[in-house]
């Protein structure tokens, strides 16, 4: 797997209930509305920390779309099939090409939580992580973020491995400890 794997990977899922495609330019209103909304549940999300202008959410969809077509990630915004309604943000990043590994970071809108959207917005990406030939996929919370603990662990079926001392700084500046989920390709 390299850089390239990425760029020719699939820019376009579907699910039952959800559509998840590549960020563009055309998301960015859905975007916007979403983040605004959703502040209160954003607490750990450092990019979340106050409300957005419409010029940002235009930057963050095509700042995205410029990463996947580098190939240094993939990332899916992922819309209700029906209604075309904005459901929520999908990500693998921080690749390993050698092992290969990577993490997957999720945000989802609130208003549509608690449905099992974002459960299987995230599952077909995970799935696509594998057929891409990835060994493990992490996905890493703080130890506060309860709903993201339970998620992982309830919700997407990752193992927990165990509590990440001091591994970064939370969006407010202060040293944290991650807990550690992992999942692995089908035996
Ligand atoms: C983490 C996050 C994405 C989880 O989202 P969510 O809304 O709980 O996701 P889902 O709805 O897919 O979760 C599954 C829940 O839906 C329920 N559900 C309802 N209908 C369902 C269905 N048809 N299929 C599966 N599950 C269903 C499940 O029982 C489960 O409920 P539970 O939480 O009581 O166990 C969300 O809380 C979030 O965006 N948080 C803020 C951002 C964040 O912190 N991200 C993590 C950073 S590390």
């Amino acid at each position: 797997m390299n850089r390239h794997t990425l760029i020719r990977a699939p820019r376009r899922l579907e699910t039952a209930r959800l559509l998840l495609e590549a960020p563009s330019r055309a998301h960015a209103a859905a975007v916007y509305d979403s983040v605004n909304t959703s502040l209160p549940t954003l607490g750990f999300i450092a990019w979340a920390q106050a409300p957005w202008t419409l010029e940002r959410a235009i930057r963050f969809c095509e700042g995205g779309l410029k990463m996947v077509d580098d190939g240094e990630c993939l990332i899916f915004n992922a819309f209700l099939r029906d209604r075309r309604a904005f459901v929520g943000r999908v990500d693998l990043h921080s690749f390993d090409f050698e092992t290969p590994r990577a993490e997957i970071g999720y945000v989802g809108d609130a208003r549509h939580g608690g449905q099992g959207l974002m459960r299987e917005a995230v599952l077909a990406v995970v799935g696509l992580g594998f057929e891409m030939g990835l060994a493990r996929i992490e996905a890493i919370s703080e130890v506060d973020n309860h709903r993201a603990l339970h998620f992982a662990e309830h919700g997407l079926g990752f193992r927990c491995e165990g509590r990440l001392h001091h591994r970064e700084r939370n969006a407010r500046g202060d040293l944290c400890d991650q807990m550690m989920f992992a999942a692995f390709p089908p035996a």
